[in-house]
């Protein structure tokens, strides 16, 4: 289930020209005199009327405290308060008001989060995690996470793929340094995942395994779990360490964990015709 919340205004273009223009809301729906704006998971209606709702408070959250204070110094003038850490909510935040004087708040959560990414969000913002934190990882978002990784695709809906969960330190260790600092991130994170394929069971290990991975991958990143992909683990000493049997693949041992910090924005990517080719 999904869901809108409305409110009536009677500055309608320039409610609109606002959100969009001045905090970055999506235009996402047209109708009638309506208008509803996304912002991350969150949709808002603004809707044309002879009078304007302005009760409440509709909060916008970020991933860091300087996207906070970037929005402080963008909106200064209509703040009603400064950028400060709130201990009782466990937050850093500050009040401005829109045109018609609702009541915006910009904050950031100092405190680990439940899971809210839309899907354009979660793949925007997925990073390869190479430091964690010493986090452990509960039994219940575990179960979640494996819970979403029974849904990806394999040849002829064999389902071949499994994951085997790495805790014990000193295989942890070894792995990390079965392949240099290419593989060093798995010593710094409380588990590692391998996701392997069992031949038997399909014609297309490979495909199999690398888009299961990928979907473990994604599917972390959607609990706040950072993983990494580390290539060439389909290695004999490897499985040996793992009791995996020989003929099996691994796609990918990649580390979990929480991350230290929340990853910067992605290595640049090339432009859209790059990736779309006549030829
Ligand atoms: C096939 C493949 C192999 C990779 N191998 C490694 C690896 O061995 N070690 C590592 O730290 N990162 C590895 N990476 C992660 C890439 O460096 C990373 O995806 C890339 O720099 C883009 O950064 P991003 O994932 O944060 O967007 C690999 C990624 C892919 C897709």
């Amino acid at each position: 289930m999904n869901g809108v919340i409305f409110f009536q205004t009677k500055k309608y273009e320039e409610i609109r020209e606002f959100y969009v223009s001045g905090i970055g809301c999506e235009l996402w729906l047209e109708q009638a005199e309506c208008f509803i704006l996304k912002s991350g998971n969150q949709l808002i209606g603004f809707c044309d009327r002879d009078s304007a709702d302005t009760n409440g408070v509709i909060t916008f959250f970020f991933d860091t405290k300087d996207e906070v204070d970037d929005m402080y110094r963008k909106f200064k003038s209509t703040a009603t308060s400064e950028p400060a850490d709130n201990a009782k909510y466990h937050i850093y935040n500050f009040f401005a008001k829109d045109p018609e004087g609702r009541n915006i708040e910009f904050q950031y959560f100092d405190h680990r989060i439940a899971e809210y990414m839309n899907g354009d969000e979660l793949l925007l913002t997925r990073r390869s995690v190479r430091k964690f934190d010493d986090e452990q990882i509960d039994r219940v978002t575990l179960n979640r996470l494996f819970e979403l990784c029974r849904w990806a695709p394999t040849s002829h809906n064999c389902q071949s793929y499994y994951f085997r969960i790495i805790g014990d330190k000193s295989i942890l260790q070894f792995l990390s340094e079965t392949r240099g600092s290419s593989t060093a991130p798995i010593g710094r994170a409380p588990v590692a995942v391998a996701i392997c394929v069992d031949p038997g069971l399909t014609k297309r290990p490979e495909q199999d395994g690398c888009i299961a991975a990928y979907h473990f991958i994604l599917s972390a990143w959607y609990f706040g779990l950072g993983t990494c992909w580390i290539a060439a683990m389909d290695r004999d000493d490897v499985k040996e360490k793992l009791e995996i049997p020989k003929e099996h693949y691994i796609a990918t041992v990649t580390p979990v964990g929480y991350p230290v910090k929340r990853p910067p924005k992605a290595p640049e990517r090339k432009e859209v015709s790059w990736f779309l080719r006549d030829k």
